[in-house]
């Protein structure tokens, strides 16, 4: 039998710290759902110290899911560990996951501690967390440029206070994957008891080897990976968790490991993700790119259409991207609406559901055929939870190159109607400055993108734009979809506002 790798997710965590990449509660209750239908095995919630919200999210996170573990990040640090406990205390399987840097580089500048005082702390924290539960990770972080003789001792101190399971981070994504695997053969061999623990490993990809060394790991006898969906993280990202389950399952012939991920799932994954956190991954993204199985030469269109294996190594069923089936239109149901959706691999409260029916007729009114990518966006921007506080009534936008723009704006919250008028230099800008007077919030703009979704004259177009309102450390992401290109700007900014006043 093949050797089963446990996938350790740490989107909700190393990826949602990333800039640009911040989630509300309810988002990320929605994608540690979806993490647990993809079948991970160990979810990292958050930092729970790192802020009453992040602490809330991790808890309502350890409430929900039943199938994996929930695990929070904590330095080694009492206050942190004690944070992460009250966080996930609840969950089916609790794990605290301690870490602490071990390069001389951290050791010195970072953490102004001796290699002795390094070696007092992991002895003294990852005991104080086994009291709390049995499940403990312990991370040294930085281990890649580690004295691998240090790193040694500093892990074997781990096993003798309690730890299971031992991450070696390449935190800054410096090694290649021949020396990666060598560090992790050297630990294996140099670790007393090593092998009574799980050993993990947990890539960055600033040489753009996250995956390769994550790969590298497993050959050389590793059996946790942590990483993240569409491989978003701090700087340029985490080993992608499609490419190394993928990676596994096409070439099982060579790695002989299995993960317990239904690849199906990860087409949806990546697009939750990206919806939420308006981060598109480029075309050419392996697995989930849109060109990823797209064959555009005549060689290989007639290879394909005569043997799919020609140029494909994996099917994009195999990975969920849905099946070019049924289009929808004005004419359809709510069942045929709510098989394709089913189709896609949503399946929705009934709350939702209802809404999302009711902007689906909405649009179909406008739009002679509704492709799945339409219906995507269409459920990307209806409410997980939460009142939609602020909603566009109307408005009235009168612009040209002769002019200066001006906006009128309704909104309503209520039932009742506010309205402004606001000029500026074009009529995106002038909606927003209306809607900044009516709101009553600081609002910077930090970043704004608009594309059409679909092609043809009545496609419709997505605005994400990236909100920091009263000055908060993280930016929030609103989405717009319209077939107009000003209402899809206008209820991106009101969606960014609302979410803002429902955390
Ligand atoms: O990159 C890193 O070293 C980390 C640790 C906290 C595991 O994210
Ligand atoms: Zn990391």
């Amino acid at each position: 039998m093949s050797r089963m790798i446990r996938i350790f997710d740490t989107t909700l965590r190393d990826g949602e710290q990333s800039p640009g990449c911040s989630m509300n509660l309810s988002e990320k209750i929605e994608v540690a759902r979806q993490l647990e239908t993809l079948g991970v095995d160990i979810i990292e919630a958050g930092f729970a110290i790192a802020s009453p919200g992040d602490a809330a999210a991790i808890s309502a996170i350890a409430h929900t899911i039943k199938d994996s573990t929930v695990c929070s990040l904590a330095r080694a640090v009492e206050k942190d560990i004690d944070a992460a406990y009250g966080a996930i205390k609840d969950a089916v399987d609790p794990r605290i996951h301690t870490f602490i840097a071990t390069s001389p580089v951290h050791m010195q500048y970072k953490l102004k501690m001796t290699p002795e005082q390094v070696l007092e702390s992991v002895a003294h924290h990852v005991a104080y967390a086994k009291k709390y539960v049995s499940n403990v990770e312990f991370s040294a972080e930085d281990a890649t440029r580690s004295d691998w003789d240090f790193l040694c001792r500093v892990l074997e101190t781990a096993i003798k206070a309690g730890a299971t399971t031992l991450n070696i981070p390449d935190t800054v994504g410096y090694l290649v994957p021949h020396e990666y695997a060598n560090l992790i053969r050297y630990i294996r061999e140099h670790v007393a008891n090593v092998d009574d623990v799980i050993l993990s490993c947990h890539n960055h990809n600033d040489l753009g080897m996250g995956v390769a060394n994550s790969l590298a790991g497993i050959e050389a006898g590793i059996g946790q990976v942590e990483c993240t969906i569409n491989g978003i993280g701090e700087r340029a990202g985490n080993a992608a968790m499609e490419e190394i389950v993928m990676a596994l399952k096409t070439r099982k012939d060579y790695f002989d490991a299995d993960t317990k991920i239904d690849t199906t799932q990860i087409y949806r994954s990546s697009r939750m993700i990206q919806t939420i956190t308006g981060v598109p991954v480029a075309p050419t993204k392996p697995i989930i790119g849109a060109n990823a199985f797209a064959h555009e030469s005549g060689i290989h269109q007639h290879g394909v259409l005569n043997e799919a294996s020609t140029y494909e190594i994996m099917t994009p069923e195999s990975v969920g991207v849905p099946k070019n089936a049924i289009v929808l239109g004005k004419h359809s149901g709510r069942h045929a609406f709510e098989e394709r959706l089913k189709d896609l691999g949503y399946t929705l409260t009934q709350e939702k559901l209802d809404k999302a029916f009711t902007k689906f007729k909405a649009l179909a009114d406008k739009k002679k055929t509704i492709k799945d990518r339409d219906l995507e966006a269409l459920i990307g921007v209806v409410p997980v939870s939460g009142p939609e506080r602020f909603t566009l009534d109307s408005y009235v936008i009168n612009s040209g190159n002769t002019i200066t723009s001006t906006a009128l704006i309704k909104l309503s919250k209520s039932g009742e109607i506010f309205e402004q008028v606001a000029a500026s230099d074009g009529p995106i800008n002038a909606s927003y400055k209306a809607l900044d007077m009516i709101v009553g919030h600081d609002i910077e703009l930090c970043d704004y993108s608009l594309k059409a979704l679909t092609e043809g004259e009545d496609a419709q177009c997505e605005a994400v734009v990236k909100l920091c309102i009263d000055g908060a450390a993280d930016t929030v992401t609103g989405r717009g979809v319209s077939t107009d290109i000003v209402e899809a700007s206008i209820k991106a900014y009101i969606n960014g506002i609302n979410k803002f006043l429902n955390d």
